[in-house]
């Protein structure tokens, strides 16, 4: 989904913070080295221990900067027994997926409403649409792992957990109530579990 390149690549430069533009500036081409094509960030267990019981690892172009300008990206997702991926979105890119261990139910919710879902295990593939609301869980008996892949360089994700009970200022109470037709102190729990 991200624009097509204009040259071979443009290792992102992270330091130039001077200048504002669409992605980030190129590392001059003097400085780059074969160590910059290759991340290693995917290799270590991400850390489960939180209420979700999942933790997402970004391979994007803020960890790996010569995705820069190339449109593509990748994460890994480790989950506990029984530990979910949130309900999330990603505003600018696809999601593709394969279950590297583990047994994950995965699911996601189109325009229409219409919910699909599969349990998954090793070596098995899906597939999220563009924007479209998803989640995967861990239903095995074990850990799980998969590994996803995004068509842009800096996919962004809309957690809607957060984004709804725990964004800054927060949403006022009375627009949280009229949407999901709960009283105020359901909102106020639900706030209250994402507080830190
Ligand atoms: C999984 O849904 C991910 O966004 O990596
Ligand atoms: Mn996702």
């Amino acid at each position: 989904a991200d624009p097509d390149p204009l040259q071979d690549f443009c290792v992102a430069d992270q330091s130039a913070s001077s200048i504002s533009v669409n992605g980030f500036p190129c590392k001059p081409a003097s400085k780059v080295t074969s160590d910059d094509f290759f991340f290693d960030g995917l290799t270590k267990v991400g850390d489960t221990s939180n209420i979700f019981g999942s933790n997402v690892t970004g391979g994007n172009v803020l960890t790996f900067p010569a995705l820069n300008t190339l449109g593509i990206s990748m994460n890994r997702v480790d989950f506990a027994p029984g530990g979910l991926n949130p309900p999330h979105t990603h505003p600018r890119a696809t999601e593709s997926g394969v279950v590297i261990k583990g047994k994950l139910l995965v699911g996601f919710v189109t325009t229409g409403n219409v919910y699909h879902s599969k349990v998954l295990t090793s070596g098995q593939m899906f597939v999220i649409p563009r924007g479209l609301v998803h989640f995967q869980k861990n239903v095995g008996v074990g850990k799980a792992l998969i590994i996803t892949a995004f068509n842009s360089q800096l996919p962004g994700a809309v957690v809607l957990p957060f984004t709804l009970f725990a964004s800054t200022p927060s949403i006022p109470d009375d627009v949280l109530t009229r949407a999901f037709q709960v009283e105020e102190k359901v909102i106020e729990s639900i706030k209250s579990k994402f507080s830190s």
